[in-house]
């Protein structure tokens, strides 16, 4: 695990966009994995400015989100899922075919079967070459949330109060209206893939960023379960890693 850390978080987004744009160039069938969340946009902004700056072609790039509520709700307008979210700020906005864009479909009628239906996906894409992560306030990953087994594959998993709170953002900032379960890819299913880039900004991210690089490895602070992984490098500010 690699710490780099950046003077702001705009140097931060376009140091990341540029390893990314030299991923894809250097792999254009690269497969992805792709967070949600706040810090991703403006990391998906300067992805998108680097793509279209350099003629980018994702015309071949494969996509898995990492992560979906689970909502029964048909979609409607003011649904908001993952999905929609990361479509907004980066799918829509470069040239990926749509039948390269997978993501868990929290709407499935049999869950379970979706989750191994998205294992699937990824194992006959041959795996995730670079997975971009967030992390949560608890050190969440995905949402893989404290107690999580490191060997877990994609799952149905329930959220914690902390962490449908932190994402009430997209329901209103009514945290009561956040799902209590969500489908995600597991630790295990993170830790295969072949490169890690994780992305953390701002004070509230310096408790669990200390967790993960310098505590114990303990399914308590799921990012910590990464530690060992032999291709991870954590990009932070200072914010979030004052040393
Ligand atoms: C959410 C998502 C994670 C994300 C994390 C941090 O719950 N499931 O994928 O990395 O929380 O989000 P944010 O960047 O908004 O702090």
């Amino acid at each position: 695990m690699t710490v780099e850390t950046f003077a702001s978080a705009d140097a931060l987004a376009l140091a990341l966009a540029d390893r990314v744009a030299r991923a894809i160039t250097a792999k254009p069938d690269i497969v992805l994995g792709l967070p949600a969340g706040r810090t991703p946009i403006a990391l998906y902004r300067a992805i998108v400015a680097s793509s279209h700056a350099r003629h980018l072609d994702w015309s071949r790039v494969r996509t898995f989100n990492i992560d979906e509520f689970v909502s029964p709700a048909p979609p409607d307008e003011s649904s908001q899922t993952f999905e929609r979210f990361i479509h907004e700020h980066l799918l829509d906005l470069v040239n990926l075919e749509p039948s390269n864009i997978d993501r868990p479909n929290g709407r499935a009628f049999d869950l379970e079967a979706e989750c191994a239906r998205y294992e699937r996906a990824i194992a006959r894409a041959g795996g995730l070459d670079l997975l971009l992560l967030g992390i949560g306030a608890n050190g969440h990953i995905g949402f893989n949330e404290p107690g999580s087994a490191p060997h877990d594959r994609t799952h149905i998993a329930t959220l914690t109060g902390s962490t449908r709170q932190a994402n009430a953002y997209l329901f209103g900032n009514d945290a009561s209206l956040v799902p209590r379960r969500a489908l995600t890819m597991g630790i295990g299913t993170l830790r295969d893939a072949r490169e890690i880039v994780l992305v953390a900004t701002g004070v509230e991210k310096a408790a669990p960023v200390a967790a993960m690089t310098q505590g114990p490895v303990t399914p308590q602070v799921p990012a910590s379960l990464l530690r060992g992984h032999p291709r991870m490098i954590v990009m932070v500010d200072r914010p979030s890693h004052p040393t």
